[in-house]
């Protein structure tokens, strides 16, 4: 069985965000695998990036913090790793930005001939209020699948991985009686992202595109 990283960036633990996290956690155990979950607002991360922490690029093994050192170890001891979060400016939020920037660092995520992450899949699974067409019409998903997907897994030798969006999720001005269906239907598309993705015996894809929208997907790696 898969042991799954799932990293949480909401500061508000009834947000959806936070419901999906948990729903996602639920169905990750009654399938038998096993979950750290990351909540970085509740762990009080320190996005900012210290000089301690600082990439030496003349020095792979340099010895950084204890702190972004224990988050490795969080990573490496992970099988799948699953980023829960809302789209803020068309970008992650910045706690989560700056758990990247302090701790993907040289020599641990990058920098080696031989990856030490490639073996991992990833799925970033972002909650984002706009509509799928509003995205499209802007070129904003692309522009999130390059920038997550290209940008940051793959750079770390990461070929299994994918973006995925739960759009319309804003549930602001949506009356309170209709919310729980609102969040259900949320949750269902989120497992749905995550067996695509992550689920057993599945293969991975590379393209932004869910199969739904028809689109053609690019199948890099069976790992069944
Ligand atoms: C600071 C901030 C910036 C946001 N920026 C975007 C955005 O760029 N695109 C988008 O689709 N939604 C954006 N939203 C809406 C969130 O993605 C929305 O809140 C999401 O559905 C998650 O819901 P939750 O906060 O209840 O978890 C933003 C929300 C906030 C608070």
């Amino acid at each position: 069985m898969s042991h799954t990283l799932m990293v949480v960036a909401h500061p508000r633990t009834d947000s959806l965000t936070a419901q999906v996290a948990a729903g996602l956690q639920a169905r990750i155990r009654d399938g038998g695998g096993t979950v750290d979950v990351l909540d970085l607002y509740a762990e009080r991360f320190d996005p900012r990036l210290h000089p301690e922490d600082e990439p030496d690029w003349e020095n792979r093994d340099k010895r950084y913090s204890a702190e972004v050192h224990a988050h490795m170890d969080r990573i490496t001891a992970a099988d799948d790793i699953l980023v829960v979060f809302p789209v803020w400016w068309y970008a992650p939020p910045a706690i989560l930005k700056g758990w990247i920037d302090r701790v993907w660092n040289y020599g641990f995520a990058y920098g080696r001939s031989t990856p030490r992450l490639a073996a991992k899949r990833m799925l970033w699974l972002g909650l984002a209020g706009a509509t799928a067409a509003e995205y499209a019409r802007d070129g904003l998903d692309t522009a999130l699948d390059t920038q997550l997907r290209v940008g940051i897994s793959e750079y770390n030798g990461i070929t299994a991985s994918a973006v995925r969006l739960l759009h319309g999720t804003e549930l602001t001005g949506v009356p309170v009686h209709v919310r729980p269906a609102r969040v259900r239907e949320t949750l269902a598309a989120a497992e749905a992202a995550r067996q695509e993705v992550l689920g057993d015996g599945r293969q991975h894809y590379t393209s932004r595109r869910t199969p739904q929208r028809g689109t053609a997907l690019a199948r890099v790696e069976a790992t069944s």
